[in-house]
């Protein structure tokens, strides 16, 4: 093993000896490897690289993710036949005491216990998975409505409000310092004819109407680990939890999950929100949630499918407009693409919008 690694992972409480340390997992954010244990009656770790462009307080977010790893173990110590220990994430601390290591070459680390035997998916393939998603994001929401101590630090300011996002988004327009909106008048055309509609849950919080809750705010189906059974086991990559609504990340998980094809896909035809996914979805969350939610943020659970996929285009056209500096793009028009497919299935949501919202309401009534 390189001496890096062996001087990193010294710093933590390990038990046993690490043998080999390993590249890890499909993630975009952190730098994750996997290190195994020469000694296999000790448990395999998790060591993870924290992206300190995308987050900026570090220290904020692992106090975050101490606190919310912690409550899900107490919760699930309650609940017969759980395995908190492969069913919640568990932090390892330094030996300083410290719950990551702060590295002098402005790198920051952290460990956490490897589960073993899972399984874990980029795309979903059946309604049954959906539905382990859905459970899954489901019960983290539900165990974490009482953490103590306060409310969570805000590790990316205002991630999902739709106000900022148009803000930004029509000041990029304004000075279209790279000269690049020439191909994108419908796309600008898109934005402008719903940017009033998509702040309906923004309005609701503001006035009142639906609760803040600590949600996941990136539920992706990778975001889950699933047993050798396809069961959910456990939710991984804490590292956007923080206050927000449960639309959030209701509606992310069905962008990611009911798409039927790539976030990338130039084939407008083939870009479509699966009616039966978000069925499975939605049944697994309301399972988990559904004594948990008021009335109105159940009633507004279908429009959250629509604003996702339109926050998140909005963000890929301003990063287009604005030169591609934010997301990593393969070629000059990525972000048009992805912004373009976003919006196909804002209106995919739209044209199965009743049907979305019979199924909640029938969910609810079962
Ligand atoms: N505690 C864990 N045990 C086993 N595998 C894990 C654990 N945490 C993360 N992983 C794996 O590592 C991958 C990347 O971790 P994640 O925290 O999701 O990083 P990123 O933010 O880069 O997506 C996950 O998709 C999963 O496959
Ligand atoms: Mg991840």
């Amino acid at each position: 093993m390189k001496t890096k690694f062996k001087q990193i992972l010294d710093q933590f409480e390990i038990k046993g000896e690490p043998a080999k340390i390993e590249p890890y997992g499909t993630g975009h954010i952190n730098d994750t490897y996997q290190v195994i244990n020469s000694n296999t009656k000790y448990p395999d770790y998790l060591l993870q690289r924290i992206n300190n462009q995308i987050f900026k307080d570090i220290p904020g977010l692992m106090d975050n993710i101490k606190r919310v790893t912690e409550h899900l173990r107490n919760k699930l110590d309650d609940i017969p036949g759980s395995e908190p220990e492969r069913e919640a994430l568990s932090l390892i601390p330094t030996k300083s005491g410290s719950w990551f290591y702060y590295e002098t070459n402005n790198s920051y680390w952290r460990l956490y216990h490897f589960i073993k035997n899972h399984r874990s998916y980029d795309i979903v393939e059946n309604p049954a998975q959906a539905y382990e998603g859905g459970r899954m994001f489901g019960k983290f929401i539900a165990l974490l409505s009482d953490v103590p101590g306060g409310p969570l630090n805000e590790t990316i300011p205002a991630f999902h409000d739709i106000n900022k996002r148009l803000d930004t988004f029509y000041q990029t327009l304004e000075s279209n310092s790279k000269k690049r909106t020439g191909k994108t008048k419908p796309e600008i055309d898109f934005v402008r004819s719903h940017g009033t509609e998509m702040g309906r849950i923004l309005r609701l919080g503001q006035n009142g109407k639906i609760p803040e809750r600590i949600t996941h705010n990136d539920t992706k189906f990778n975001n889950v680990l699933l047993d050798q059974n396809d069961k959910g086991l456990c939710v991984i990559d804490l590292d956007t939890v923080m206050t927000g609504y449960v639309h959030y990340d209701f509606g992310d998980s069905i962008r990611t999950s009911a798409n039927t094809a790539a976030e990338d896909e130039k084939d407008l035809s083939k870009v479509k929100m699966d009616i039966n996914l978000f069925e499975g979805y939605a049944k697994g969350f309301l399972k988990e949630t559904k004594n948990a939610l008021t009335q109105t943020e159940i009633d507004n659970l279908a429009f959250s499918a629509k604003l996702m996929p339109f926050i998140i285009g909005l963000r890929f056209l301003t990063d287009y407009i604005d030169g591609d500096n934010y997301f990593k793009t393969a070629y000059p028009d990525h972000n048009l693409v992805r912004a373009r497919t976003q919006f196909r299935l804002v209106d995919s949501a739209e044209e199965q919008f009743s049907r979305m919202e019979d199924i909640v309401r029938r969910i609810c009534s079962e």
